[in-house]
């Protein structure tokens, strides 16, 4: 018997740990479905600059935000990543997007159930996931996967690697060191550690735990 009304694999981490990547997999191998819970956050920061408002005065009107756009949209640039770190520290914000997290996983559109990624999904939004994941890898490993991501063609960040460092270290602190659901790993997380393992071998160990509960 499963916990939740459908299965969820819960997997938070630093920022370029590899964790999306996994999730990602994980989804396509077991046919559930995969939110990156970034991608919400990264889209209020992507209305705030594109509307030039408060993220407060946007989420007050609440059922006019539309999600459809979001996967059309770049939403991975560095100055979105900080803003999305910057508006992620404020408590109505997450308020307003756990409804929309916890009901993803109650109702996956596959119907089999959900690999969530984020900061907080198993510490806050579903601490009771059949199987929950801790991402890390060391700050320089996580910089210059950042930096061989942004190098591809389609971007037009120009980012040095020491600026992708420090952006990162500042998001680490940002993310960890806020009051409102910080980063971090919870006593039945399962950590593993990227830095030097391959995403094939990360999506294997992770496989394994899993075989464990399922
Ligand atoms: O995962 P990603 O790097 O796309 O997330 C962008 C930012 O959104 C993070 O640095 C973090 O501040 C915020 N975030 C969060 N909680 C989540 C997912 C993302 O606070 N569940």
């Amino acid at each position: 018997m499963f916990k939740n009304l459908k299965p969820v694999i819960a997997i938070d981490g630093t920022a370029g740990s590899g964790k999306g990547t996994l999730a990602r997999k994980i989804a396509q191998i077991l046919n559930f479905d995969h939110l990156d819970t970034g991608k919400l956050y990264r889209y209020l920061a992507h209305l705030e600059l594109k509307e030039n408002k408060k993220i407060l005065d946007i989420i007050k009107y609440k059922n006019k935000i539309n999600f459809s756009e979001i996967n059309n949209l770049d939403l991975r640039t560095e100055k979105i990543s900080s803003s999305a770190s910057i508006i992620a520290k404020k408590r109505e914000v997450r308020d307003f997007l756990t409804k929309f997290q916890r009901n993803f996983s109650s109702f996956p559109p596959s119907g089999n159930g959900s690999v969530i990624d984020g900061r907080d999904i198993g510490s806050v939004i579903i601490p009771n996931a059949e199987v929950k994941f801790y991402i890390d890898a060391n700050l320089e490993v996580r910089s210059k996967r950042r930096l061989k991501e942004i190098e591809s063609p389609e971007k037009n960040d120009v980012l040095s690697y020491n600026e992708i460092y420090k952006q990162i270290l500042s998001r680490d602190i940002r993310d960890k060191g806020r009051s409102e659901s910080p980063l971090k790993k919870t006593k039945n997380s399962i950590l593993i550690d990227t830095s030097f393992l391959s995403p094939e071998e990360v999506v294997t160990r992770a496989l394994g735990e899993i075989k464990k509960v399922f």
